[in-house]
């Protein structure tokens, strides 16, 4: 992939389709110690430790019973060629949490693409989760809870047209006043 948030896509889908009411996405970058980091976390159904192994190698499993996808493995590659690191944590019926590093700096790392529509679309497309989004470039912070919103206009105002240029103008303004890449 040639863009972070399309990896960030790709994990909050996951998410998704775990079942999660809350999911949680941060974008840290820090030019002091020359990192880029990203945690999604989600209170979905969660996996036993057995697939936490296999979702994270599936070329060094020997287990063929269950066709495993790319996703992760394919964001834990990325930011290892690119100095940085790879965790995820999940617990049955608890939840799942990933976290990916990379070296700011590095000649190969991807651009986050672009954030502002991504969260945006995350978002509108599952109005049904609880959203919480966290984006960060040294001590500038952007950070968006919908709870607020969907209070204030009512659970499905997500599918309004104004809403959603609202929010479209408030995260693309905040997030590129950040000016992370
Ligand atoms: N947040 C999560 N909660 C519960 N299970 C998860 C979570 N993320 C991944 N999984 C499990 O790990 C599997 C592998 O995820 P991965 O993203 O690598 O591939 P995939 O989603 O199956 O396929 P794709 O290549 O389309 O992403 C998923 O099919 C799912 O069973
Ligand atoms: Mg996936």
């Amino acid at each position: 992939m040639r863009e972070i948030t399309l990896h960030i896509l790709d994990i909050a889908a996951n998410s998704i389709s775990a079942g999660a009411r809350n999911i949680f996405i941060s974008i840290i970058g820090n030019h002091k110690d020359d990192t880029l980091e990203i945690t999604i976390s989600d209170d979905g159904k969660g996996m036993t430790p057995e697939m936490v192994a296999i979702v994270t190698d599936p070329f060094t499993t020997t287990r063929t019973e269950r066709n495993v996808g790319l996703g992760i493995p394919l964001l834990k590659a990325a930011a290892e060629a690119c100095n940085g690191w790879f965790n995820i944590s999940s617990e049955l019926g608890k939840g799942t949490k990933v976290q990916v590093g990379f070296q700011l700096s590095h000649i190969d790392r991807m651009p986050l693409g672009d954030v502002p529509s991504t969260l945006l679309g995350l978002l509108i497309g599952t109005p049904e989760v609880h959203w919480t989004f966290r984006v960060k470039n040294d001590e500038k912070e952007f950070y968006f809870d919908d709870t607020e919103l969907k209070r204030e206009l009512g659970g499905d105002c997500l599918s309004e047209p104004e809403v959603i240029r609202y929010v479209r103008e408030l995260f693309t303004e905040e997030i590129d006043a950040l000016a992370l890449n």
